[in-house]
């Protein structure tokens, strides 16, 4: 497969059968909510759940929205805003570089990491308008350097500081999730010891941008999801009430979303999301996904402590059972992964 960022230089001379395989139709856009329709996704103020004196009603607050919405905007989350601008001006760099120097990390067959496309899992498969880069973050010892562009020189040292303020977020929103069931805070947070991070990158397309999409459906297959967007450029849809959702984030917000993994440890009671990416007609859009797991090895099921008296809706499976029944899927999207783990009522 082509790089996307190179193809949308050039889009206008493209062959028709390089394009053919970014066109879906049955991605029609009539499903879409209008922006002005009367449901706002949740805002929870992180600053408000550390604080004594609000805390219970904020938390009250992001019970609804887990439990409802399973997505939310995280405002006052901590994270400084000096290393998200230093991520955000050398990602900048990295997307103005060259071709061929950006393919130094280009991902190759085989492999998870590195700089390229959604997984491809068919040669008829049809595109996304996108290429990614997808890195292991935490912990520290899981980093495959190799991986990791070297231009900008600074890069590095960004995503490691940005790595070390989200993971920090997300175990402290791990907790409040777990203390909002009632059980000890900890139960959820030590288990996410992993993360990876998966940058985006949109470019427009003036001719067709509306029968293309930047990245298909689907529901992301870790715990806990924190999402910057780069440019303030709309492209994320939500699943809601069997329509898409726009949703802009807020100025320095980050959007949180309830993947898998947690619906499966809540044992539903938690809702793991259908999500995707539209592309711009004019702008190119980017955006940083940190993707907190529990490690490879552990298994993941419904957590006693919440099941109690009641019965477990989904199979117990360790976290590298769970990824290869993914990408052993032949349609990979168009269904909820997590479904294929229901037992039966
Ligand atoms: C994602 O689902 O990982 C990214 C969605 C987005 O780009 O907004
Ligand atoms: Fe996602």
């Amino acid at each position: 497969t082509r790089n996307v960022q190179a193809l949308a230089a050039d889009h206008n001379t493209l062959p028709a059968d390089i394009l053919e395989r970014y066109i879906r139709p049955e991605m029609a856009v009539d499903d879409v909510l209008l922006e002005n329709n009367s449901e706002e996704i949740p805002v929870i103020d992180m600053s408000r759940l550390m604080d004594e004196v609000s805390r219970d009603e904020e938390a009250s607050k992001l019970k609804f929205a887990c439990e409802d919405w399973g997505f939310f905007q995280l405002v006052n989350h901590g994270v400084p805003e000096k290393v998200i601008d230093e991520l955000k001006e050398d990602l900048m760099r990295f997307y103005d570089l060259p071709l061929e120097k950006r393919e130094e990390v280009a991902q190759l067959p085989g492999d998870l990491e590195g700089y390229g496309q959604a997984f491809i899992a068919s040669e008829e498969q049809k595109l996304d308008w996108a290429d990614m880069l997808y890195l292991f973050t935490q912990p520290p010892h899981f980093r495959n350097y190799k991986h990791w562009p070297s231009q900008p020189p600074s890069f590095r040292d960004s995503l490691e500081n940005y790595s070390n303020a989200t993971q920090k977020v997300a175990r402290c929103i791990l907790g409040f999730m777990a203390t909002i069931l009632g059980i000890k805070h900890e139960t959820i947070s030590e288990i996410h010891e992993s993360q990876s991070v998966r940058i985006n990158y949109y470019p427009p397309c003036a001719n067709g941008h509306d029968k293309m999409i930047g990245l298909s459906p689907h529901s992301d297959g870790c715990g806990l999801t924190l999402l910057l967007q780069v440019n303030p450029v709309s492209g994320l849809q939500i699943s809601r009430n069997g329509k898409w959702l726009p949703i802009m984030p807020l100025p320095g917000a980050l959007i949180v979303n309830i993947g898998d993994a947690l619906e499966i440890l809540t044992n539903g009671r938690y809702k793991s999301i259908e999500h995707r990416a539209v592309i711009n007609a004019k702008e190119e859009r980017i955006s940083i996904a940190a993707l907190h797991a529990p490690g490879f090895e552990k298994t993941v099921g419904p957590l006693a402590e919440i099941v109690g008296e009641g019965t477990p809706l989904f199979k117990s499976v360790t976290m590298i059972e769970y990824a290869k029944l993914f990408f052993s899927q032949k349609q990979l999207y168009g269904k909820k992964m997590v479904e294929l783990l229901k037992l039966n009522p």
